[in-house]
């Protein structure tokens, strides 16, 4: 029987829930996978905090080196969070010569280069499929699944929080705030949920993505990210009416002028399979040029899924010669040359433009004469009925423009006096359909 020894960082929700399970399945993973994981010390904080599990005082530290150097351990797997101290530690593991097992997605794309570059130079293992949608095995699908693609594009729901809000505001006509108290009541959003609702947890797992589909390094600064405070219940409405949904995507895409990655609200057409992935739950899709398109769709957050993940690449690792040196084609492709992103404002869209004008005649002429002065043309638009002399939401959708010519028209539009407060702009995509 093999045995690998685990080091295990951080015994919070997630580290709680691969200890929960490396315990309850430990006969199955000997019987099945001929493989016997011992958890060999734990660092955390608190050891003596309340928790659902209550592993031996023995094996329990609050210093993450003593774990990182013990000889027995032979993979450690961080589940602290965090980017500083994380970074340290990871860094320590692979000069100790330990395989690493992450599931944090904020390090990797903040510090990857780093990361991926020690793990080389000591032939390391660094694994990290929990990092993106959680329990699903997209980072695999990508290693080893699509080897014999080109990836095209990614389009994926990877913020359970902000998926789960929309649905929400979709569902019950909720406006964003009460949205989001009830989601916090649910445990699907922190108390501070800055992270997820301005769009940066679901930049940070498609830097690691666009890295791995396209080959190469990312500055995670190059990702334009957008959230979805400004989404309003009047905006989810009128998309309806056009027949789309709004959702938190998160894009990247090789176009004939370079690659593209941001995550933004999106108005998708309703028939569309992302607009119809719901709740928390997450999807990553993405085109081989052999497979066309592929999607992964699962649970992308919580202690049991993000856990299994976590083992997935513990029962990779221990496949492998663990003491042998390590060269994985993945990680030097993308340790490869930096993929140039284009910024926003180079690239071309449609777009769902929301005003609130006051009703009176010559309104609807003055706004369409700025966006033709600037090549944007109208494909649809919806004018509540007459309200004379009253504020009135008009909502138009273009056909593709430029984004900087778009963020000139709305610049002067929001300068007449006609118009209400500040325009709403949102991407449209048709997702590769
Ligand atoms: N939660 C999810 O659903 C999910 C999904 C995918 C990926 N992830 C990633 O998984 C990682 C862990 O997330 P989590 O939700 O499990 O976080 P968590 O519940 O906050 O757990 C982290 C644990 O590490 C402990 N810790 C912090 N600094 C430490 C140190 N220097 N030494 C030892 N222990 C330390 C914390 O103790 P204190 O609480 O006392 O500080 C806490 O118990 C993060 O990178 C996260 O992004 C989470």
């Amino acid at each position: 029987m093999k045995k690998i020894g685990i080091g295990l960082l951080g015994l919070g929700q997630i580290g709680g829930g691969l200890y929960e399970i490396l315990t309850t399945k430990r006969k199955q993973f000997e019987e099945q996978l001929g493989v016997s994981f011992e958890i060999a010390r734990i660092a955390e904080k608190y050891p003596n905090a309340r928790r659902k599990v209550r592993p031996p005082k023995s094996i329990m530290t609050t210093d993450a080196f003593e774990v990182v150097r013990d000889p027995s351990v032979d993979v450690v797997v961080e589940l602290i969070g965090g980017t500083s101290f994380a970074r340290t530690i990871i860094m320590e593991a692979l000069r100790e010569r330990k395989h690493v097992v992450t599931a944090n997605k904020a390090l990797l794309a903040e510090h990857g280069d780093a990361i991926f570059e020690l793990a080389h130079k000591m032939r390391r293992w660094i694994c990290f499929e929990a990092s993106v949608g959680g329990g699903i095995p997209c980072i695999k699908g990508l290693r080893e699944g699509l080897v014999a693609n080109n990836i095209e594009s990614v389009y994926a729901i990877i913020n359970g929080t902000t998926n789960y809000i929309l649905t929400q505001m979709t569902e019950s006509g909720a406006d964003f705030a009460q949205a989001l108290k009830g989601a916090q009541q649910k445990g699907y959003a922190e108390a501070d949920p800055t992270l997820d609702v301005e769009g940066i947890d679901a930049a940070h797992k498609l830097a690691i993505l666009v890295r791995f589909a396209f080959g190469g390094r990312v500055n995670f600064g190059d990702i334009y990210s957008e959230g979805i405070t400004r989404i309003s219940s009047d905006d989810i409405a009128f998309a309806k009416e056009f027949g789309y949904v709004i959702k938190l995507l998160a894009i990247a895409k090789k176009t004939k002028n370079g690659v593209e990655a941001r995550v933004q609200p999106t108005l998708l057409p309703k028939s569309h399979i992302l607009a119809n992935v719901n709740q928390s739950f997450n999807a990553v899709m993405l085109r081989g040029d052999e497979t066309g398109d592929v999607m992964f769709y699962g649970r992308g957050a919580g202690p049991h899924p993000t856990a299994s993940a976590v083992i997935a690449d513990l029962v990779d690792i221990s496949k492998k010669d663990i003491d042998g040196p390590v060269d994985d084609e993945t990680v030097i492709r993308a340790l490869g040359s930096r993929i140039a992103i284009k910024s926003i404002t180079s690239i071309l869209s449609r777009y769902y433009l929301r005003f609130y004008v006051i009703d009176r005649p010559g309104v609807l002429a003055g706004i369409a004469k700025i966006l033709g002065k600037y090549k944007v043309s109208i494909s649809d638009m919806i004018q509540r009925e007459r309200r004379a002399g009253k504020v009135v939401p008009l909502i138009l959708l273009t056909h593709e423009a430029p984004e900087k010519d778009i963020r000139a028209a709305i610049r002067v539009i929001d300068r007449q006096s006609f118009v209400k407060g500040k325009a709403q702009v949102i991407r449209m995509e048709e997702a590769g359909t």
